[in-house]
């Protein structure tokens, strides 16, 4: 990846050719209430950085030398979106058309409470905001006022550092101050092929030795465990993390084994089938990731990662589901005998579709034959099998004289598996099954 504006630190009109139109003119627009409310503007952080490696990136952090807040309010007004403020913070959010998601900051000079609080807000300039962050690719900003559009601020060597594939830390608390930034760090490396500076990767591995990531709260841990479990090469991120002893923040006995490593290779080529074969089925991709990550871990172990986690009930289920119902599946559709669409159904049918994938490419291990059968009977169960069912409902059953309970459950299941199989075609030969079942 190359950085495509090297020497020149003007930007005013490359910015401008360089975004969408309507982004330029969010940016132009933003810079012209700055010089009305008197206020400096900058964008700055991760739009800047991408800007000048090429990537698209419609997330733009704006730091306000002034009132941030009253910025944003104004800046809403004369867009005519809503404003979501936070206060504690000094942010606050506009969600605009096209994807394009504007936070507001009032530049500050933050501290630490302690390691790993959240920071305390104090008013500051813009070099102090930008003296608080993480890694020097992300201290590069934009001046949006007239005076200055467009012009590079390069305070802390931030663009060398984009030359160099370069991740460095500002200063040597960097991690301590934060240690989110221990997962950060990887995840830029990860996503831009970039290297970390000596001093960085000895801080780096210095915080990790320590307990400094026990004390993140769980969804702020999840945060990030996720969205490097979102990046590119999962199976390289989970070894890079194993060599830093990252890995026993997730589960003291999680190991990147080379089983690990394989079935995290095989996930990318099943969700790219799914994807082409099931575009309507959107799929929880880094969930995937980690179902496959603890895949070696007991059931116990599975849920003390989700409470360390803290996963929402949704993915936490999702979770329990694959992890109770996979080895059977997999067993189950991996025997040699030929199997009968209930058989299919039925196992299919206690996986969410997350854990479909991840059962497909558990069998790519296994043989060329199974992995292809098995990719063949998810198709099969997704496009016709759980579309079939009774045509007799609970109601049909109390008109046949069978008493309401959970025999209901067990005879309905009978006759979906005996429309599975073609075995019954009409609703006078389910009834006439229901009579053997139940021996009326
Ligand atoms: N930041 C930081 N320390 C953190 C989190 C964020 O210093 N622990 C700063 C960085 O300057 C970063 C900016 O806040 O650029 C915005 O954070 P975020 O949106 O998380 O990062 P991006 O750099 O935009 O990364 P991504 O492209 O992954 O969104």
């Amino acid at each position: 990846m190359d950085v495509t504006i090297l020497g020149g630190t003007k930007l005013g009109e490359p910015l401008k050719a360089r975004v969408p139109e309507h982004v330029s003119n969010l940016l132009c627009q933003a810079g012209a209430l700055a010089d009305q409310l008197s206020v400096r503007a900058f964008v700055v952080g991760g739009f800047v950085r991408d800007l000048l490696l090429g990537i698209e990136n419609f997330d733009l952090d704006l730091v306000i030398e002034g009132d941030g807040i009253a910025f944003a309010r104004a800046l809403g007004r004369n867009l005519g979106v809503h404003v979501q403020v936070y206060d504690r913070f000094g942010t606050a959010v506009l969600m605009l058309p096209h994807r394009v998601k504007l936070d507001v900051a009032t530049a500050r000079g933050e501290s630490y409470a302690h390691p790993t609080a959240l920071p305390v807000v104090k008013p500051g300039s813009l070099e102090k905001d930008l003296f608080r962050r993480d890694f020097t690719i992300n201290t590069l900003a934009i001046p949006l006022n007239r005076t200055g559009f467009g012009e590079l601020l390069d305070v802390r060597g931030g663009l060398r550092d984009l030359q160099r594939k370069t991740i460095r830390v500002l200063h040597d608390r960097s991690f301590v101050d934060d240690p989110t930034r221990l997962f950060r760090a990887i995840r830029f490396a990860q996503r831009f092929g970039f290297r970390m500076e000596a001093n960085t990767l000895r801080l780096l591995k210095e915080a990790a030795a320590t307990d400094l990531v026990h004390r993140l709260s769980g969804p702020r841990l999840r945060n990030e465990i996720m969205l490097l479990l979102a990046e590119k090469d999962v199976s390289r991120t989970i070894q890079r993390m194993g060599t830093m002893d990252l890995l026993r923040f997730i589960h003291p006995r999680l190991r990147p084994t080379l089983q690990v490593e394989i079935l995290l290779k095989h996930i990318a080529p099943i969700m790219a089938w799914w994807t082409k074969r099931f575009p309507d089925r959107p799929l929880d991709r880094p969930l995937i990731y980690l179902m496959g990550l603890i895949d070696g871990l007991t059931l116990s172990a599975a849920e003390a990662v989700l409470k360390r986690l803290a996963f929402p009930n949704r993915q936490a289920d999702k979770v329990r589901h694959v992890k109770q119902s996979l080895p059977s599946a997999l067993r189950t559709l991996s025997a040699r005998r030929s199997l009968k669409p209930s058989g299919v159904y039925r196992p299919l049918a206690a996986l969410p579709d997350e854990g479909l994938v991840l059962l497909a490419a558990k069998s790519t291990s296994l043989s060329d034959n199974v992995h292809a059968t098995v990719k063949r009977e998810i198709s099969a169960y997704l496009t016709t099998y759980r579309h079939i069912t009774p045509s007799l409902t609970g109601d049909d059953l109390t008109d046949l004289g069978l008493k309401p309970g959970p025999l209901y459950k067990k005879i309905l299941g009978r006759l979906r598996d005996a429309r599975l199989n073609e075995e019954v075609s009409t609703k006078a030969e389910e009834r006439a099954l229901v009579k053997r079942i139940a021996k009326l």
